[in-house]
């Protein structure tokens, strides 16, 4: 069963479109006749894309650089898709940075991760959700999280941080839509797992964008808010150990990211659910 604003002739808009996830949406979306239009950084990766998932597609393809973290572009890009494509059914804000790497990385990399990887979010939710859900026609709006925004590992503190707060963000608004509507809204967390991206070679272990992409559809279709993909390497009931181990922190008085301070790794190593 596919949901209903999966139906062919409706409209996806996905950020981060030129590689990766965003990619192997856009390509999935036009594939299964949806119109789509592709939203990322100006680049010879977008226009690579563009080619490639209009190749695929019965129905319109649009590809718009845009800023995701520049709001005025945003609603620039909001005003073009009401008149080219009358609305957005499926919003998916996938674009993310991954700059900033470790505790003292400059400033600026914190802040521009998160103009990107929280503000994108909201600014797409702001520009698109107004116009979403108009005489009850369905809709959904996924925001792309991750496993770092839930159990916080060590190593990229503001990557971890974006995410944790667009897994809040994304909680609000789910609770906001079934309150104040629209109700024929949806939204999802996708949390990918390891996948391969970008331009990297694959690895084994990691899933490939397309595998996350079907595992998307069908936690849509099974009406799940949380879509937490395991990958190769990391099963589901591994993500639900470290998952629980995370909340257990709290409930249990342990020092923050116990699972990897020198004192609690074996504990953890040894706890079972
Ligand atoms: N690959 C993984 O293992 C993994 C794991 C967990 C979560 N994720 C999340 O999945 C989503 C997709 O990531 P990916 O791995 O496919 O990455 P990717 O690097 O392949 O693609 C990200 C895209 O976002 C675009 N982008 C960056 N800044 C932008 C901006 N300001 N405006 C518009 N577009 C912008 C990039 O140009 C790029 O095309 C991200 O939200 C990422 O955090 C990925």
């Amino acid at each position: 069963m596919e949901h209903a604003s999966c139906a062919a002739g409706n409209v996806a808009l996905v950020t981060g479109a030129a590689l990766g996830i965003g990619r192997a949406a856009a390509l999935k979306f036009a594939e299964m006749g949806l119109r789509v239009c592709m939203v990322d950084l100006p680049s010879e990766d977008l226009d690579a894309s563009f080619e490639a998932v209009s190749s695929a597609a019965s129905d319109e393809v649009a590809a718009v650089p845009t800023d995701v973290s520049d709001l005025s572009a945003m609603e620039v890009l909001r005003d073009s898709v009401r008149s080219h494509f009358g609305g957005v059914d499926i919003l998916l804000n996938n674009a993310a940075s991954r700059a900033g790497r470790g505790f003292d990385a400059e400033l600026s990399d914190w802040r521009r991760l998160l103009e990107v990887n929280l503000w994108g979010v909201i600014h797409g939710v702001r520009c698109f959700l107004p116009e979403m859900g108009t005489g009850g026609k369905p809709g959904v709006i996924v925001n792309v999280g991750s496993k770092q925004g839930i159990t916080n590992p060590p190593g990229h503190p503001v990557y971890n941080l974006s995410k944790a707060a667009v897994k809040s963000y994304t909680e609000s608004l789910a609770h906001e839509l079934r309150t104040n509507g629209p109700s024929s809204v949806t939204t999802h967390l996708l949390v990918p797992g390891w996948t391969t991206t970008g331009k990297n070679d694959h690895r084994p272990g990691a899933w490939l964008p397309e595998q996350v992409v079907d595992y998307m559809l069908k936690g849509i279709d099974a009406g799940s808010f949380y879509i937490i993909c395991p990958d190769d390497e990391t099963s589901e009931a591994e993500d639900r150990r470290r998952i629980l181990w995370g909340a257990g922190d709290i409930t249990e008085d342990r020092p923050a990211l116990s699972r990897w301070h020198p004192d609690w790794k074996a504990v953890f190593d040894r706890f079972e659910i």
